[in-house]
């Protein structure tokens, strides 16, 4: 960009509105030439076709960094190029919304964490990053371990009986069942219910991902929420889990009310650790809408994302017998037949390092939504208030261009000794969890629940892709499933012995040593 926009974004930045600038700087924009973003031709029946980040990729390929995608009088900005997401998510983000992702989502979360802009997203994050502490998230590890340890139960039966098992659908209870119970409290126990509240959280879960990926918003027709079944389905289903949510809130309420403890920073509540209990000992001072769209929202936010990610790892490992192995062997050494502790998280190095390459390949979701509020530059463009913006994460994590075999499911691409792979130390080319101030706020929680579970799973059981089962093919939602289903096949491992130490290098014989030479004299 040449000077005069230096100024003006420097002018922005320091507070100046866009109304004087444009005063200012409107006869120096008519001389001053700007390069045009470029334009992809695509055609919408392509986009359609398959799971829509697909196409982008191709066109990535084609347009570069930063493309513009036209249907009809709608248009999109389709961001890959690491510092253009990076000046969206960290230097300028109050420039940015959440956008049409708010608009899908209200029918559920409302204002909750994830699509609230400005000044209520300001004041329930605040309200909501403190719960996440450290001695939340290691009162957590023993819940991810249970919860395993059920699921470890069912593949047992499974084994035992020989028949396979449709893995994303059991992830999915897994994560339903953890999420519950970490923020609020309740018992969903989906790996052995499936009635009334479990159901009525895949109803409305459903209609999310559909609303996210159907051309025309049917539902904002006033009366088609009274006469479409489905809409009478989800209109049902919704006013069950409010009434679920209220009870929960009412009866922590009273807990909280009838405690002792002093309210502090580390705060926990051990008969009831949850996020709910601690926002509700804090004093936290809110409507109860507004509590229960946030309830909501991290309901939805740590549980579908936590199952893609395990069952994409289960995908990817079921191609990769050595990394499997060497997994194993592992989570062995490290765990022997312990469950886990919030210890175990810096030893499952390995298993974390898996984790880190799953998201890398499989990211949850894998665009972030964004629209600006204000002209802005992004690289040499110019944007214009009111763009629509995917930040294809996809695109970041496969580019030929930023990575060495960008395709190829390669753990060891991270040193087991180097830092977490984060989006500051990969400079934005990797996102797992968003990045500046509207990053996940479960990352760690994440981490640490798909490590526990990864690490329990492999630990008792091999798995295969059963025989005969349908390709695994990608479609998506919010997160990106299989079309049909994960189907495997879980045998009981024969275990090697089990040798307790912590992070044995590979043993090396070596026979001038003098105790193996007195042995064998
Ligand atoms: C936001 C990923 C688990 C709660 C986000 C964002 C990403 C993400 C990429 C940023 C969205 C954006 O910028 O538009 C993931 C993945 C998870 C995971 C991959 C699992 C592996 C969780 C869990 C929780 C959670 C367990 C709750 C305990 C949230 C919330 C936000 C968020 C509340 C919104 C934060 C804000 O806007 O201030 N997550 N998440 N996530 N996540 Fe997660």
């Amino acid at each position: 960009p040449g000077f005069p926009s230096i100024l003006r974004s420097g002018l922005s930045k320091l507070g100046v509105p866009s109304e004087i600038l444009d005063l200012l700087f409107g006869f120096v924009n008519a001389q001053e030439e700007y390069p045009k973003i470029p334009e992809a031709k695509g055609s919408i029946s392509a986009i359609r076709s398959e799971a829509f980040f697909i196409p982008l990729y191709e066109l990535y390929l084609t347009y570069g960094g930063i493309f513009r995608l036209t249907f009809g009088p709608k248009s999109f900005l389709i961001v890959s190029d690491p510092s253009i997401a990076k000046h969206i998510l960290k230097d300028n983000p109050k420039n940015y919304s959440k956008g049409i992702l708010a608009e899908i989502l209200d029918f559920v979360m409302g204002k909750g964490l994830i699509p609230a802009d400005g000044e209520i997203w300001r004041v329930r994050r605040r309200a909501i990053v403190p719960s996440l502490h450290m001695k939340y998230v290691g009162a957590m590890i023993n819940l991810f371990g249970e919860a395993a340890d059920r699921l470890c139960k069912k593949l047992d039966a499974a084994a035992s009986d020989g028949v396979d098992v449709e893995m994303e659908s059991l992830f999915s209870r897994l994560t339903l069942d953890i999420i519950g119970k970490a923020v609020f409290n309740y018992d969903f126990d989906s790996l052995t219910n499936d009635a009334g509240i479990v159901e009525a959280v895949y109803t409305v879960l459903r209609e999310a991902e559909d609303r996210s990926v159907a051309p025309i918003p049917v539902w904002e027709i006033p009366i088609w929420k009274d006469i479409s079944p489905r809409q009478k389905k989800v209109s049902k289903a919704l006013k069950l889990i409010n009434g679920t949510l209220d009870q929960l809130i009412a009866i922590c309420k009273r807990m909280v009310d009838e405690e002792e403890l002093q309210f502090h920073e580390e705060y926990m509540n051990e008969q009831d650790p949850s996020i709910l209990h601690f926002l509700l000992a804090s004093g936290d001072d809110v409507s109860s809408k507004q509590l229960r769209d946030d309830l909501m929202t991290m309901l939805i936010a740590g549980h579908e994302t936590s199952a893609a990610v395990l069952t994409w790892t289960f995908y990817l490992l079921s191609k990769e017998p050595r990394v499997m192995a060497k997994l194993q062997k592992e989570v062995d050494s490290v765990l022997g037949d312990r469950f886990p502790t919030i210890e175990d998280m810096k030893n499952l190095k390995y298993a974390t390092r898996i984790i880190n390459e799953s998201l890398r390949l499989y990211p949850q979701p894998p665009v972030l939504i964004r629209r600006s509020l204000d002209n802005d530059m992004l690289g040499k463009y110019p944007i214009k208030k009111g763009e629509d913006i995917f930040i294809s994460v996809w695109n970041l994590h496969r580019s030929p261009e930023l990575w060495d075999d960008a395709d190829k499911f390669n753990p060891e691409r991270w040193p087991l000794d180097g830092p977490n792979p984060n989006e500051t130390n990969q400079n934005f080319r990797y996102l797992p969890f968003g990045g500046g101030p509207r990053k996940c706020v479960g990352d760690i929680f994440a981490s640490y629940e798909t490590v526990v579970a990864l690490a329990m799973l492999v630990r008792r059981f091999d798995f295969q892709i059963a025989l005969g089962a349908p390709p695994v093919k990608m479609t998506t939602g919010a997160t990106i499933h299989t079309t049909d289903g994960l189907q495997m096949t879980v045998t009981r491992r024969m275990k090697p012995p089990i040798i307790p130490t912590l992070e044995v290098p590979e043993m090396v014989v070596d026979s001038s040593v003098s105790f193996l030479k007195d042995e064998t004299q």
